[in-house]
C-alpha cells in the first residue's frame, strides 16, 4: 500500500460493565431528576445557555465529589479511561488519573447542544443514562477541518475514517471516551423522551 494512516483520530466506546446497566441506571436518572429539582443556580443557568434543556455544568460540576453514586460511578469509568489512554500510548506510569468534573445534562424533546471541546483536561467523555428512541447521538469533527483549504469535497460513499463527520449513537450504559479537544455536538433532540448523560473531564499528574 502506498498511502498509510497517519495521526488517527481515538474515540473509545464501551459498555460501563457487563450487567445491571438497567438498575443502575434507574438509579442515576433519578438522582439526576432530584439535582435538577434542587438546583436553581443550574435552572437559570440552562435557560440562558442550554435553552430547553438542564446541565449543571456552570453549577453542580463536581458530583462524583459530594454524591455516592456518582462517586461509584467515577471508580467505575476510571478503568475505562486507563484503557483508553493505553490505547492512545500514553505514558502513565508512576503518573496518575484524576476525575476533574462530572455533570449531568437532560436534554428534554427539542433541546440541543452545540459545536464545543473540553478545555483544561486531556480526556473527556460521556456516560448515557437515558437514551429514548430516536433521540441524537454524539456527533465529532474532524479536528483538521480548519487545515483543508482547497480540498475538493469528499465522495458520498467515503469511507468511515475519511469521512469529516462521524456520529456515535448514544446507547444507554454506554461510554464514550476521546481526546478532549476533539469537537464534537448533540443534534437537536427529535425522540419525545428526555435523553440524560453524564459527562466528565479528567486530568493527569
Ligand atoms: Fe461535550
Amino acid at each position: 500500500m502506498p498511502t498509510r494512516a497517519w495521526f488517527p483520530t481515538l474515540v473509545y466506546h464501551e459498555p460501563l460493565q457487563k450487567s445491571g446497566l438497567k438498575k443502575l441506571n434507574d438509579e442515576i436518572a433519578d438522582e439526576c431528576q432530584k439535582l435538577r429539582e434542587f438546583d436553581q443556580a443550574g435552572r437559570q443557568w440552562s435557560a440562558k445557555n442550554y435553552p430547553g434543556g438542564y446541565t449543571s455544568y456552570a453549577s453542580l460540576n463536581t458530583l462524583h465529589r459530594f454524591s455516592s453514586t456518582f462517586e461509584a460511578l467515577e471508580r467505575k469509568l476510571n478503568r475505562h479511561v486507563r484503557a483508553f489512554a493505553k490505547d492512545l500510548d500514553m505514558d502513565l506510569k508512576g503518573r496518575s488519573i484524576s476525575m476533574t468534573d462530572c455533570w449531568v445534562n437532560i436534554m428534554p424533546p427539542t433541546a440541543a447542544h452545540s459545536m464545543h471541546l473540553h478545555p483544561l483536561s486531556f480526556i473527556s467523555g460521556t456516560y448515557y443514562v437515558a437514551t429514548p428512541p430516536n433521540c441524537p447521538g454524539l456527533k465529532f469533527e474532524d479536528p483538521r477541518l480548519a487545515h483543508l483549504m482547497a480540498a475538493p469535497p469528499k465522495k458520498a460513499n467515503a469511507r468511515d475514517s475519511n469521512r469529516t463527520y462521524t456520529t456515535y449513537p448514544a446507547q444507554a450504559g454506554h461510554v464514550i471516551l476521546f481526546e478532549s479537544w476533539l469537537r464534537h455536538e448533540v443534534a437537536q433532540n427529535r425522540s419525545d423522551a428526555e435523553r440524560i448523560s453524564i459527562s466528565f473531564n479528567y486530568a493527569w499528574s
